[in-house]
């Protein structure tokens, strides 16, 4: 039978080339997805993935929307944290719903959603959880403190639920990707994109395909001695 993964921010950007390279890969793919009906429908069409829809920023929604997932499709062998939003601004001028909203939707909903398979993972002696953080939660963004403090969590989550779950046949691991070509990025201004772009030394960004297949990678069987790391991925502009 095949593995279930679980992708959340699954129908757009990173999320979709992760939803659909694992499921090139073998798998059976659920995509969460919590605001853009037509994205999602395109996305449903085109693919064949099935597509769900809830905030996972909201604990009970997972709860209820995982729940479901389990009974249409089976339990859930890879997790995959995706989702995620901006709220760029200088900490001087940010209000507290920017800080929030970021806080909640990038890194509550990594608990919101872990706690809701870990049990049935470590029952069942198996499991894959992949944290999407950011370039920026490793060296800190300008107007971004509040989306820094969130990846930077996700690393600090990763390292301790790994350690938590390696004796019951779980990995946890990080992916920090740096400036990939989505619609997160294009909405920058141009003279930040061009001054960020210069930052790279591969010279261009990257494409969501290279996030979805490090993925793949830290989700097959052979990736199952790498757990707690956090895997850079960002065209040579941070070492870590
Ligand atoms: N370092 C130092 N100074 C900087 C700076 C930087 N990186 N960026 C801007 N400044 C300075 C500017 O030079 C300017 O100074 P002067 O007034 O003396 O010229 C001052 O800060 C104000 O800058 P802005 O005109 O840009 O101010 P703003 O209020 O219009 O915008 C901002 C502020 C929203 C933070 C904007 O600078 C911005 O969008 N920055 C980029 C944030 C960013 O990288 N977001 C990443 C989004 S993609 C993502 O998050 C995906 C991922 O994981 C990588």
């Amino acid at each position: 039978m095949k593995k279930l993964a679980l992708v959340t921010g699954g129908t757009r950007g990173i999320g979709a080339a992760i939803s659909q390279k694992l499921k090139e890969a073998g798998y059976q793919v659920a995509a969460v997805y919590s605001g853009n009906d037509k994205a999602a429908e395109a996305f449903q069409k085109q693919t064949k993935i099935s597509t769900y829809k809830w905030d996972v920023s909201d604990f009970k929604a997972c709860q209820e929307g995982i729940a479901q997932v389990v009974k249409d499709l089976g339990p859930i062998d890879i997790l995959v944290n995706n989702a995620g939003i901006t709220r760029d601004g200088f900490l001087h001028k940010m209000v507290y719903d920017q800080w929030a909203d970021v806080i909640q939707t990038n890194l509550t909903s990594c608990f919101n959603m872990c706690r809701q398979v870990i049990e049935p993972m470590r029952e069942r002696g198996f499991g894959r959880i992949i944290n999407i953080s950011s370039i920026n939660g490793q060296k800190g963004q300008f107007g971004q403190s509040n989306y820094s403090a969130a990846k930077a969590g996700l690393i600090g989550l990763t390292k301790a639920l790994a350690q938590e779950s390696a004796q019951k046949g779980i990995t946890v691991n990080a992916i920090a990707p740096g400036y990939i070509n989505t619609d997160m990025v294009q909405k920058l201004s141009e003279s930040v994109l061009t001054q960020i772009t210069q930052q790279i030394p591969i010279g261009r960004l990257g494409k969501p395909e290279e996030v979805a297949d490090a993925v793949v990678f830290l989700a097959s069987e052979g990736a199952g001695f790498i757990t707690g790391s956090t895997l850079t991925l960002n065209g040579g502009q941070y070492f870590v």
